[in-house]
């Protein structure tokens, strides 16, 4: 035991306070502050014209974000670090901003509604969901784009692992399910000149996606069919993905996408899952266990899981063998073979 000299509130501080350091990324994101710092160094005065901020908070704004590790200074002058010049600078494809800028203009607000959340055990802003938060979401054009650019920012670093990780060879066909802008199949693709791909999704997704695909010269080889996960069958493939779609839904949605996965597959297929997986032991994944609360916080029944729940899961639909791996960070992916 700890005598009362040697406790230190820090790290409690450090959590407690940690919006502060949080919102002053997120606003940096919003202003544009690392796509301007991609183009040159700059100094506080011009910096602060250029992003339209006042000369009052601009010195403690950069120089937070220095002390922060976002910035780098040199003689007075802003610049990006390696990793925000490549992953913050709009006008690089590397581009990940978009979740944060989703994070910004809807999930700050909303996480300030946790208490009543839990209290309720339910979504409580007032755009929530009821029964379909993706429809009601999609209904704003801007939300659409907004959204599926954010799962491009949340996946890209999973998906080139995927495609570096999984045997690839053994197989000719793949289909994510839920593409989004079809993240994963670019990844996928382009490092497996073998495959061919299909993303699926709602039809409001299509135009985004084929704009995506077709930004890297993949429309030969990865096409959209749109359809409701729900309400149609999945189209078939020797590899179904389904990356951060089961964690949206209760317990029986996902049971019921499990058996529609591998209705999909032929015998010998892999089924790949992959989400901020919680540990076993639901005690160290952190992100993982505050992914679920933002389940609760944006969606009607949605939660998530563990490896072990997933491979459970996918035993009971009839997968004769599975398996977790670690990925990046946080996440991790459950393969199930048919
Ligand atoms: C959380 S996103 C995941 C996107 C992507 N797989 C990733 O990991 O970046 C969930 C995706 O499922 C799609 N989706 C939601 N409901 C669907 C439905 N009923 N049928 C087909 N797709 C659906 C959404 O449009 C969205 O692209």
């Amino acid at each position: 035991m700890k005598t009362e000299k040697e406790l230190s509130h820090g790290s409690i501080m450090q959590l407690g306070l940690g919006f502060w350091a949080s919102k002053t990324l997120l606003s940096a994101v919003e202003l544009g502050l690392f796509t301007e710092l991609a183009k040159g160094p700059a100094d506080a005065a011009s910096l602060a014209q250029k992003l339209g901020i006042n000369l009052r908070s601009a010195p403690d704004f950069f120089d937070a974000l220095v002390a922060l590790g976002m910035l780098g200074r040199e003689n007075g002058k802003y610049r990006n670090t390696e990793e925000t010049g490549w992953f913050l600078d709009k006008a690089k494809p590397s581009y990940i901003g978009g979740i944060l800028e989703m994070s910004n203009n809807r999930l700050y607000a909303s996480w300030g509604t946790l208490t009543d959340a839990l209290r309720a055990g339910k979504p409580q802003k007032d755009q929530a969901v009821e029964d379909d938060a993706f429809e009601k979401m999609y209904a704003d054009a801007a939300r659409l784009k907004e959204f599926l650019q954010a799962m491009t920012g949340i996946s890209m670093e999973i998906a080139n692992r995927i495609a570096a990780q999984f045997p690839w060879r053994n197989y000719k066909t793949f289909v994510d399910v839920g593409a989004a802008e079809g993240c994963l199949p670019v990844r996928v693709a382009t490092n497996h000149p073998h495959l061919t791909g299909i993303g699926y999704d709602l039809a409001v997704v299509r135009p985004l996606f084929e704009e995506y695909v077709n930004s890297f010269g993949l429309a030969g080889r990865i096409r959209f069919e749109s359809g409701d996960f729900f309400k149609d069958p999945l189209p078939k493939a020797d590899v179904v993905v389904m990356g951060h779609i089961l964690h949206d839904w209760n317990l029986e949605q996902k049971k019921i996408l499990i058996r529609k996965a591998y209705d999909a597959l032929p015998t010998g297929g892999a089924f790949l899952v992959f989400e901020a997986l919680i540990d076993d032991d639901r005690s160290k994944n952190a992100f993982g266990l505050l992914m679920s609360l933002n389940m609760l916080i944006e969606t009607p029944g949605g939660f998530d899981y563990t490896g072990a729940d997933c491979s459970r899961w996918m035993k009971e639909a009839g997968f004769r063998e599975t398996r977790v791996e670690h990925l990046v960070g946080p996440d991790s992916m459950v393969v199930g073979i048919k």
